[in-house]
């Protein structure tokens, strides 16, 4: 039989699964959580850190990934404070850097509130979001590609650099990946820190800009005209 908890999350009351994420809760009640790496029905690993939340416990505030924290009976949840936007936007910001030609984290970034990029652009083509990973072990039991290496050369690759004889060639890796999707005016170039700008514009103009939409699939919950 289902537990329910109890629990807050900007002062609304919400009666939850026992065992639900606190992100799972807000894609639900359609509460604006920003986040990358988390994919519903796969594990989550707490990666790209933009679902960011302040825990609230006894007075005192945690900010923590509110895809890996499991929903407690008398739980206080904010996820809008000054705080997190503030720290959610450097993340953003820092994840643009990273892979400045990935229009899907562009419109992320806009959304979390960037406008220009403090950060030197690294185009590592790869967030270490994890997402092609999780899907591939725990769609297709088939962990065909994973993560290598520490620190700055930690990179996904398959095992031993050669393609994997349980790759299902199912595509769900390359589906899932934040990078694979077009930029939407070509690559930015280092010394070209703007932002495409037209998710915010969509955001603006849901009705007349929707052509513009990309169909990311990472906007659930998160002000997106087309979730
Ligand atoms: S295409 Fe191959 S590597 Fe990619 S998710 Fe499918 S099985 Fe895994
Ligand atoms: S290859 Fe893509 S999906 Fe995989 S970890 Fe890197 S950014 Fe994420
Ligand atoms: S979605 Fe929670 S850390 Fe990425």
């Amino acid at each position: 039989m289902i537990q329910y908890v109890s629990m807050k999350i900007d002062g609304a009351i919400f009666k939850v699964p026992k065992g639900s994420s606190v992100l799972d809760v807000a894609i639900e009640y359609g509460i604006c959580i920003p986040h990358l790496c988390h994919v519903p029905n796969i594990s989550d690993l707490g990666a790209c850190r933009l679902c960011i939340v302040e825990h609230v416990v006894e007075g005192r505030s945690k900010v923590t990934t509110s895809c890996t924290l499991r929903v407690q009976e008398g739980m206080v949840i904010k996820s809008n404070t000054q705080k997190i936007k503030r720290l959610r936007k450097n993340i953003a910001e820092l994840l643009v850097s990273q892979a400045p030609n990935s229009k899907a984290i562009q419109d992320i970034a806009v959304r979390c509130g960037v406008k220009t990029v403090r950060y030197p652009f690294r185009n590592d083509n790869c967030v270490l979001c994890g997402r092609c990973v999780r899907i591939c072990r725990e769609q297709w039991q088939a962990k065909a590609i994973g993560f290598v290496g520490r620190g700055k050369d930690r990179r996904v690759k398959s095992p031993f650099g050669v393609k994997s004889e349980t790759c299902k060639m199912c595509g769900n890796c390359i589906d899932l990946c934040p990078m694979t999707i077009t930029p939407c005016d070509g690559p930015m170039k280092p010394g070209e820190e703007y932002l495409c700008g037209k998710c915010e514009s969509q955001l603006m103009e849901a009705e007349s800009a929707v052509d513009q939409c990309i169909m990311c699939g990472l906007g659930e919950g998160f002000q997106c005209a087309r979730h």
